[in-house]
């Protein structure tokens, strides 16, 4: 018979797969926590990028007091940088942070699933995608689960964690006490579109973006009045800039597809249009501000 998942006791090595902006990030906060880390990325110049930007942002640490200077070899001695995904059944928890795209997930999650051992845990760091039907495509959807990191990983609190129909109790209660080890704030939610910070954070920009398209205000007034009027510490605009106008659309469009087209989630035409365009935001140099390149 097969044993339950791991305990988070247990959990000495974790596997984060991709090595972009949240896997890095990810990858950062386990190893500080003690973690032995695994980094795997489809190529070696990925993997070296993960590593310097997580040198950059330990120096940071070291400046606000958080990390020790001594700490820092330590901490990055910690993670392997691998590209040979076979060497994830080492692992006893694993995190996937690859593009969000579907049909790639599947195809990682399916393969991780595989490898790793029986009782280990598998996670989605996805933003938008049904954990449901990701968990479908691992032979472990009992031991399956949502852990949705926000960016910058190092320095936000917040984790989602997403249980699917499928997530066992264990595997779920494992996922929780996990992320408090990290010295996260864990946050169950169930599956559903967008589960809560997309789908209240999505219309919220969509809406201000109605708001410029319909000239009721400018951008820079927008974000104004969110910031000094609701105390938020960025505008939604300026937000949208930072996390892509190009991600917001398509967390808008599966919202809509996702609530069977209820109108409320009805992408703004301008966004649509800024992205069309390749307006995208701060990657792109210009979204709803300009940025110097
Ligand atoms: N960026 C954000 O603000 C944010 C916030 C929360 C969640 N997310 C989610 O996190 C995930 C990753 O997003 P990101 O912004 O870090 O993307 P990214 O493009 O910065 O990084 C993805 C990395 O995955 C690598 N990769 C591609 N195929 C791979 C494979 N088969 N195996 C291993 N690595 C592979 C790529 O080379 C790249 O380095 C997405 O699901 C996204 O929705 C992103």
């Amino acid at each position: 018979m097969m044993q339950g998942p791991m305990t988070v006791d247990a959990i000495r090595t974790v596997a984060v797969l991709g090595s972009g902006t949240m896997g890095s990030g990810i990858a950062h906060v386990f190893a500080r926590c003690g973690y032995a880390v695994i980094l795997r990325d489809i190529d070696k110049r990925f993997l070296d990028r993960a590593l310097e930007s997580i040198g950059k942002n330990l120096d940071r640490e070291i400046k606000k007091g958080k990390v020790t200077e001594p700490e820092k070899p330590r901490i990055l001695a910690r993670i392997e940088l691998v590209t040979d995904l076979a060497t994830i059944a080492r692992a006893d928890f694993a995190v996937e942070a690859v593009p969000e795209r579907l049909e790639l997930k599947r195809e990682v999650l399916a393969e991780a699933g595989r490898i790793l051992r029986p009782e280990a845990i598998l996670a989605t760091n996805t933003s938008s995608i049904s954990i449901t039907t990701l968990a479908a495509a691992t032979c472990r959807p009992d031991r399956f689960v949502g852990m949705h990191f926000m960016n910058p990983v190092p320095v936000m609190p917040l984790v989602e964690v997403i249980r699917s129909k499928q997530t066992s109790d264990a595997a779920f209660e494992t996922t929780m006490r996990l992320c408090e080890k990290l010295g996260k704030t864990p946050v169950a939610v169930n599956d559903s579109p967008g589960f809560v910070s997309n789908r209240v954070l999505m219309p919220l920009i969509n809406e201000a973006a109605f708001c410029v398209m319909e000239g009721v205000a400018t951008a820079e007034s927008v974000d104004t009045v969110m910031k000094l009027g609701m105390n938020h510490p960025m505008g939604p605009l300026e937000l949208a800039d930072f996390i892509g106008l190009d991600v917001c659309l398509d967390i808008m469009e599966v919202l809509q597809k996702g609530f069977g087209g209820d109108a409320k989630y009805r992408p703004c035409p301008l966004l649509q249009e800024m992205v069309a365009a390749g307006r995208l935001g701060k990657k792109s140099g210009r979204g709803f501000y300009v940025y110097e390149k």
